[in-house]
């Protein structure tokens, strides 16, 4: 069977029926009746043979430049095996693609539409609560543990019930995903009311809808609050998604959604021994325009450095999207009970508590972080796993 470039497993659900070369690419048509473009330096590019590929680490050693860019098949076929074999027009090379492999990476308008990760927007009108996982499950249970990770993919908002009220119980359940983050606020970190309290968090004080470290380059990917002990009164979590205040406002208030996505605000972590600041657009947007993160956090703001006439837009644009954070239709709110981990998307999803009193009773959430990246690896881990043992059981007949 043909070599793969990587260390995935790729059933074959549909095998190549023709292979032609045409006008500098390869046209390869499925078995059910799809047809795939691969030109001619994309397919040279990604030929997995054991000159092109490190066969340990799975690496490349092929280098682009020494092909020429005219690189054309001399000869195109499909293999008794159902791969795809190509001979080169130069350098004696020839390669061979795996149909499960070749069809994954087929990069059609079709194909590429296929691969697109959904993300659904919400709201208090088509929400009540965050999507709820058992803890224990997660903590146990691989698949238990891809249904949360969809979620929190999904929604950039979940909640685990039943996590153990111990210490360590957050490194464990962010270890289920990858490593946990590090800040200046300690690998894991405490929220409760203190007489010398670090930060606004650390007081009984209400939080306005925030993300954690906006002040940071690299603002943490994802965040999760545990609830230890909660006997206070007062202190709701809510929570606000704010790609909906971003679509909500590209909608109402485009003249304010564009000063916010171009506009950088200045941001600051008022430390005794450290001094993190970042600048940045309040709504960051990709090449294709679409939300990628936000950052909002009022007590984390450093003064306006901004020229002179851009400084009143920027203060009601900021303002706008403010009073839209309390908006109670966009706000989500529930008390923490003990075994609560609220895991949420920290460049997305905002939240805040409420003011509460802890005289009568502790309230003490742990917190973490790890990254969307470590989601992401996590996610596509499980995933493979799924396809070998879809493969092994033999429910891809040709893989
Ligand atoms: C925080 C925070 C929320 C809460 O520590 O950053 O937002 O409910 N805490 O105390
Ligand atoms: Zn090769
Ligand atoms: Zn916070």
């Amino acid at each position: 069977m043909a070599l793969t470039p990587d260390f995935d497993t790729y059933p074959i659900d549909f095998t190549i029926s023709s292979a032609t070369a045409e006008r500098g690419a390869v046209h390869v048509t499925w078995s059910d009746g799809r047809v795939s473009r691969f030109h001619n330096i994309w397919l040279r590019d990604n030929c997995p043979c054991v000159e092109c590929v490190h066969q340990v680490t799975k690496e490349q050693t092929f280098e682009l430049v020494v092909v020429s860019p005219e690189i054309h098949p001399a000869a195109v076929s499909v293999t008794s095996e159902g791969s795809l074999s190509v001979a080169w027009s130069e350098g004696e090379h020839a390669s061979e693609f795996h149909a499960g492999w070749l069809r994954a990476n087929c990069y059609s308008a079709e194909a590429r539409a296929e691969r697109t990760v959904q993300r659904i927007t919400w709201d208090s009108s088509t929400m009540s609560a965050p999507p709820t996982f058992d803890g224990p499950a997660v903590l146990s249970d691989d698949g238990a543990l891809y249904e949360w990770l969809i979620a929190l993919r999904t929604y950039g908002a979940t909640r685990l019930r039943n996590v153990p009220c111990t210490d360590e119980a957050i490194g464990h359940v962010i270890g289920r995903i990858g490593i946990a983050r590090d800040t200046n606020f300690g690998l894991f970190w405490d929220v409760r009311s203190e007489p010398n309290p670090v930060t606004n968090a650390n007081t009984a004080l209400p939080l306005p809808p925030h993300v954690d470290l906006p002040t940071r380059e690299y603002q943490p990917g994802l965040q999760f609050l545990q609830c230890i002990e909660n006997e206070a009164i007062g202190g709701d979590s809510i929570l606000v998604d704010g790609f909906r205040v971003a679509e909500l406002m590209r909608e109402q208030y485009p003249s304010e959604y564009r000063t916010l996505t171009t506009v950088p605000f200045d941001w600051a972590n008022s430390a005794k021994v450290t001094d993190y600041r970042w600048r940045s657009p309040i709504i960051v947007t990709n090449t294709s325009g679409e939300v990628t993160e936000v950052r909002v956090g009022n007590w984390l703001r450093a003064p306006l450095d901004l020229p002179f006439e851009q400084v009143e837009e920027a203060y009601a644009a900021y303002r706008c999207l403010f009073e839209m954070t309390y908006r109670e239709d966009l706000q989500l709110r529930s008390r923490f009970e003990p075994g609560d981990v609220v895991a949420f998307d920290n460049r997305r999803t905002l939240h805040a508590r409420s003011e509460f009193t802890d005289v009568g009773g502790p309230r003490h959430l742990r917190g973490g972080y790890t990254e969307r990246d470590d989601l992401h690896s996590r996610i596509r881990m499980l995933e493979r796993g799924m396809r070998e043992r879809r493969v092994a059981l033999g429910n891809s007949t040709l893989g």
